[in-house]
């Protein structure tokens, strides 16, 4: 998120705040995890502002040549046409011949409640359809009320950064996380990592939770500040909303546009 915008949320404002606080280096990027390697998690996206190459504020996953889903609260304060949404990259700072660039066609909500951080989703369609490639490819999606039980090994990613405080992550973070219940949401994933201070971080946000190879969860917030050690760190539950994203893929396919 760009300092100039309001954090959209009061966790994330806290977030924020820890970190304007702290100025702790390598604070902003995925805690605790490793390099990615390159291009290997090819359904990852950037989301960007337009005129400023590398100005990465959110993830994102390519659900389909034309749509990204990414998290509501990721352009809550950002007007769609100002977003460039970048795929094939392993350094967002760095223009890689494996990079698309698109511009957002629409956006498409389902009832997000920004005050409970409830239905944190967003469809984004493309301004026109990626080229699949080695490094540009769909996540899958779980079945429609698929649950993720408790000790799900998962890997969230994500190159978290936080406008122009610290080292940015240049290169796409991961980290292998367990998914928890306690404290958690019917509308959530939670994930946690046992036994050291590590998790998702501002700029993370919008990002996937993959487990078994599906995306489970869309990064949504942390409590308190990042990898506290103490609380999980909260996912959109993406199978909630797979009919919806269904429904909108037919009905722009029904409406003639790719
Ligand atoms: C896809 O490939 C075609 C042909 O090489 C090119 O014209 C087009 O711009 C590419 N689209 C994207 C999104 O890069
Ligand atoms: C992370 O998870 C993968 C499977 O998803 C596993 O192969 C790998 O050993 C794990 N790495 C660590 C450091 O636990």
């Amino acid at each position: 998120m760009a300092p100039s915008h309001r954090p959209p949320s009061p966790a994330l404002a806290s977030v924020l705040l820890a970190l304007l606080l702290s100025g702790a280096a390598g604070a902003a990027e995925i805690v605790g995890g490793r390099e990615a390697q390159p291009h290997s998690r090819p359904y990852m996206a950037s989301l960007q502002m337009r005129r400023d190459l590398g100005s990465h504020f959110c993830g994102g996953t390519l659900v389909h040549p034309s749509f990204v889903l990414t998290a509501a609260h990721c352009l809550q304060d950002i007007p769609p046409r100002l977003v460039n949404v970048v795929l094939g990259a392993h350094n967002v700072r760095a223009r890689e011949p494996s990079q698309q660039h698109f511009s957002v066609a629409q956006v498409f909500q389902n009832s997000y409640d920004a005050e409970n951080k409830l239905n944190d989703v967003l469809l984004i369609q493309l301004n026109r359809p990626a080229n699949l490639s080695a490094s540009v490819a769909t996540v899958q999606l779980p079945q429609q009320d698929q649950p993720v039980p408790h000790g799900t090994q998962c890997l969230a990613m994500g190159w978290g950064r936080v406008g122009t405080l610290d080292p940015p992550a240049q290169v796409l973070q991961e980290l292998n996380v367990t998914v928890v219940t306690f404290l958690c949401r019917p509308h959530n994933v939670c994930t946690f990592v046992p036994r050291r201070s590590a998790g998702i971080c501002f700029g993370d946000s919008g990002g996937p939770l993959i487990c078994d190879g599906v995306i489970q969860g869309v990064d949504s917030f942390v409590i308190r500040e990042c990898a506290t050690r103490q609380f999980p760190d909260f996912f959109a539950r993406v199978a909630l909303y797979v009919d919806w994203i269904r429904s909108i893929l037919r009905r722009v396919g029904a409406e003639g546009r790719p």
